[in-house]
């Protein structure tokens, strides 16, 4: 591309419809085409600058084009970008120690790939060696990747493309609990939820599940965050069938809830971590995490041909240090308080937005009709709305319907400021 003369949005359109897989939608009636990133700004072809609050979904955490992560993968890419991880780098094995380092309790060891989907894949795959069993649970509404296993494991309709999922694997209730799938309310409902999984394993499975897989926040679904005690339960019932726990930090990770890991909200140390998006803040990298007992079982040979690359490994190293020199996991959980905050004003206004949730800078506000059906038609109005005045906001929620701020958490308290105040001027003018 030439930065000079971008193609333009209807150009890309057309070759994407000639020359992409129809799977992959875009965004926006009117999109956009981004040619530029600077921290949290992006700018567009026309060169108009925005204030990026989604991060690619979680993945640029500490900046677009952060200047010193990539002066660091700068120079690793003029040394050197690539021998395959069977030959001995350096980069991936100091990678490996400082996750050791920021990953809570025993885990320890970790194997390197590239997409959030492969390290699932792996973490499933190291829980059956493990175990010997092969049955998997996992929440409704959870998102977990595209292959085979992966899309499996993942209980949102529109993202289970896979007309013959694998079988083995059953579903417990997520702790939704705007929309309690129990129909009960917490705390009364002493987390009926995670107590369901009990019922799941001793009627719905062989006895002998080989784990879980849970987000510590359900990102696709709509920013779904558990009441606290909810993981710990889950924890006790699984350690009772010796089934583990893998958690998917994919979208969670890197400092974005005020902890380097979400799942230390909920004090509880999985049996099996897996990471990507924000692990390289834009580098293709991922990885999957356990303590010395359960790795040291991957014994047969397994290599990824990218997986530890001395290019990724090098962002990852860049944005460990990062998050710590620039105390990013303080500055999510101001900002992420502030927005809130915002957001419960708004909402005394605008009683459209039924409920706002998660943990610092990972914030979801549902929009819902007086009947509590989903609005996602006004979403999309009010997020197309934004766009025009410069304000990049997600979009999940299993009805499409919740506003999704993920951004990345070098945000200041004015640019917190200016998005709640256009919001409130587009909410009133547009719905
Ligand atoms: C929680 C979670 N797990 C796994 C994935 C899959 O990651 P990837 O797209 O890198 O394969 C995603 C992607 O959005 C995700 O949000």
């Amino acid at each position: 591309m030439s930065l000079e003369k971008p193609i333009g949005p209807e150009a890309i359109l057309e070759k994407k419809k000639k020359y992409i897989m129809p799977c992959l939608a875009h965004f926006y009636k009117e999109p956009k085409q981004f040619v530029k990133g600077e921290m949290q700004y992006l700018f567009d072809s026309t060169g108009k600058k925005y204030l990026d609050c989604f991060a690619g979904v979680s993945v640029i955490n500490c900046g677009h084009c952060n200047p010193e992560i990539n002066a660091k993968v700068v120079q690793q890419v003029q040394s050197l970008q690539h021998v395959c991880n069977t030959y001995l780098t350096e980069n991936f094995v100091n990678l490996a120690e400082k996750l050791a380092e920021v990953t809570p309790g025993d885990l320890q060891k970790t194997f390197f790939c590239s997409t959030g989907t492969e390290a699932n894949e792996g973490a499933m795959l190291l829980a059956s060696i493990y175990t010997g069993k092969d049955e998997f649970i996992a929440l409704r509404n959870g998102l977990h990747g595209r292959t085979k296993l992966t899309m499996s494991v993942t209980g949102i309709q529109m993202w289970r493309t896979d007309p013959h999922p694998c079988g083995g694997i059953h579903f417990a209730p997520n702790a939704y609990c705007y929309r309690c799938p129990l129909g009960k309310k917490y705390p009364e409902c002493d987390l009926a939820c995670a107590n369901a999984l009990e019922d799941i394993i001793k009627t719905s499975t062989s006895g002998q599940p080989a784990a879980l897989i849970a987000e510590p926040i359900q990102g696709n679904a709509g920013i779904i965050t558990p009441p606290k005690g909810y993981f710990k339960r889950v924890k006790e019932i699984l350690e009772k069938y010796n089934a583990l726990l893998i958690i998917d930090e994919v979208q969670t990770g890197f400092g974005r809830t005020g902890k380097m890991f979400a799942i230390e909200n909920f004090d509880v140390v999985p049996d099996i971590m897996t990471m990507a998006k924000a692990l390289g803040n834009g580098a293709p990298i991922s990885a999957f995490t356990a303590s010395a007992k359960i790795a040291d079982t991957y014994t047969k040979p397994g290599a990824s041909t990218l997986g530890g690359n001395p290019v990724s490994s090098m962002a990852g190293l860049g944005v460990l240090q990062y998050i710590q020199e620039h105390n990013l996991r303080e500055n999510a959980l101001a900002r992420g308080q502030q927005l809130y905050d915002g957001l419960v004003d708004l909402q005394k206004k605008y009683p459209i937005i039924g409920d706002i949730r998660g943990i610092g800078l990972m914030r979801g506000a549902e929009f819902v009709h007086p009947d509590k059906s989903p609005a996602a038609e006004e979403l999309d109005k009010v997020l197309e709305e934004m766009k025009n005045r410069g304000f990049i906001i997600g979009k999940n929620g299993v009805g499409r319907n919740v506003m999704a701020f993920q951004p990345p958490l070098v945000i200041t308290e004015e640019d917190i400021n200016n998005v709640l105040n256009t919001l409130d001027d587009v909410m009133g003018e547009v719905l």
